[in-house]
C-alpha cells in the first residue's frame, strides 16, 4: 500500500517514521510533483496540483478538524475525506475555552492589569448566573466545551444543526431557534465548521442579539467573524471584549487592530493543536479498516461542507 505526504508547513520526518511504524510494510513517502499514484493522502493545506495528478486516491487523511480549505479544492470524486476526529484536540479546547470564559468572568485580565501597576485591588464578586455561555456548534469540540463548561456551573446554551441532548448543557437546533438561542447568550462561543452557511455568522445583527456586556471567543475561523462590526459593538459597549484564536488572514498582519486593541485578546491559531501521535494513530486505524471495507467515524460530507 502507498502513502503520500502533502501537508504545508509540517515537518514530514516524524510523520513518515510514525505512519511507517503504525502501518507495516507500507510504503509512505512525501509528495513530489510527478510522484507515482498512492493510494491513501494524509494531508494539511496541499497544492490544486496534488489532486490533479493523484487522481485515484482512495483516502485522503486531513491533519486538522476543519475541512474548509480542502473543499476550496477540486478532489478525486471516489476519494473518501476524513477530517481528524478529536485526536487530542478535544480536551486542549476545553481547557482554551475554559480558561477564557473564568478569565473573562473572574476580571483576571483586569488584576493582571492592576499587579502591573502595584496595585492590590479586590473586585465584587459576579453573579455566575448572570453569565450564560452559548457554544455555537456541539460537534466533537463544542460537546466537550459545553460539558466543561458546566462543570463549573455556567449556565450553559449550544446550538447545532440538528438537535441534540447533552447533560447539563440547554441545546437549541437550526435557523429558527438561532435568535432564541443568541438572546439567552452572555459569552459567545464558536466551534462551528466554516461552510456557506456558517460564514460571517457572527455579524452586527447577530451580535447585537447577545445579552449586554457579551463576550465573544472564536476559537473556529476567522471567516465566521465580521471584523468591523466586532469593533463597532465593542466601541458601542453592547460587547465588553473578545478572545479570538483565529483570523481571516493568519499570521495576523502587522498593523491589524486586533493586535492592540484593549479589549481583545489574541492567540496565534493555537487553541487545539494537531497532535502527532494520536493523529497517526487515528490515520493509520481508519486506513486498515477502509481497506477492510469497514465504515469509519469523520467522513467529512462535501455538500454539507463538513
Ligand atoms: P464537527 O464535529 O463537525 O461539529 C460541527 C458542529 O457544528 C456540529 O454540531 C454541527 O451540527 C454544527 N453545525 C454545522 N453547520 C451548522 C449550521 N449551519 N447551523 C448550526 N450548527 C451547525 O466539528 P468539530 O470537530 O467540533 O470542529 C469544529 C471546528 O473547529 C472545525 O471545523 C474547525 O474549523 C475548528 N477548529 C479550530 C481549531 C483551532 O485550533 N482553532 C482546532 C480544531 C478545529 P450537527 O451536529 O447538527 O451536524
Ligand atoms: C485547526 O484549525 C483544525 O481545523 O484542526
Amino acid at each position: 500500500m502507498k502513502i503520500t505526504f502533502c501537508c504545508t508547513g509540517t515537518k514530514p520526518e516524524p510523520w513518515l517514521e510514525g505512519l511507517r511504524s503504525a502501518l507495516p510494510g507500507s510504503e509512505v513517502t512525501v509528495w513530489q510533483p510527478g510522484a507515482p499514484a498512492a493510494d491513501h493522502a494524509v494531508v494539511w493545506a496541499p497544492p490544486q496540483q496534488f489532486f490533479d495528478e493523484q487522481s485515484q486516491l482512495k483516502g485522503v487523511f486531513n491533519i486538522g478538524a476543519g475541512v474548509d480549505a480542502l473543499l476550496k479544492l477540486c478532489l478525486p470524486a471516489q476519494a473518501t475525506l476524513v477530517r481528524l476526529d478529536d485526536a487530542g484536540m478535544s480536551v486542549q479546547m476545553a481547557e482554551y475555552v475554559c480558561h477564557a470564559v473564568i478569565r473573562h468572568f473572574r476580571e483576571f485580565d483586569a488584576y493582571e492589569a492592576d499587579i502591573q501597576t502595584g496595585a492590590w485591588t479586590y473586585r465584587k464578586p459576579r453573579e455566575r448566573g448572570e453569565f450564560p455561555v452559548g457554544v455555537m456548534g456541539l460537534g466533537v469540540l463544542g460537546a466537550r466545551v459545553a460539558q466543561a463548561l458546566a462543570q463549573f456551573d455556567f449556565p450553559v446554551m449550544g446550538w447545532s444543526r440538528s438537535p441534540k441532548e447533552l447533560a447539563g448543557v440547554r441545546c437549541f437546533a437550526g435557523a429558527a431557534q438561532f435568535n432564541d438561542f443568541l438572546a439567552s447568550t452572555r459569552i459567545l462561543v464558536n466551534l462551528l465548521p466554516l461552510t456557506s452557511e456558517t460564514r460571517d455568522i457572527m455579524c452586527l445583527e447577530t451580535l447585537s442579539r447577545l445579552q449586554g456586556g457579551g463576550y465573544v471567543i472564536n476559537v473556529a475561523r476567522g471567516a465566521h467573524l465580521v471584523d468591523d462590526d466586532l469593533l463597532a459593538l465593542l466601541s458601542s459597549g453592547h460587547l465588553s471584549g473578545a478572545m479570538l484564536d483565529v483570523f481571516r488572514n493568519e499570521p495576523l498582519p502587522a498593523g491589524n487592530p486586533f493586535w492592540q486593541h484593549p479589549k481583545i485578546t489574541i492567540t496565534p491559531h493555537t487553541s487545539a493543536r494537531t497532535l502527532r501521535d494520536e493523529s497517526i494513530a487515528q490515520i493509520a486505524g481508519k486506513i486498515r479498516a477502509l481497506e477492510a471495507g469497514q465504515t469509519i467515524v469523520g467522513v467529512v460530507d462535501p455538500i454539507r461542507g463538513y
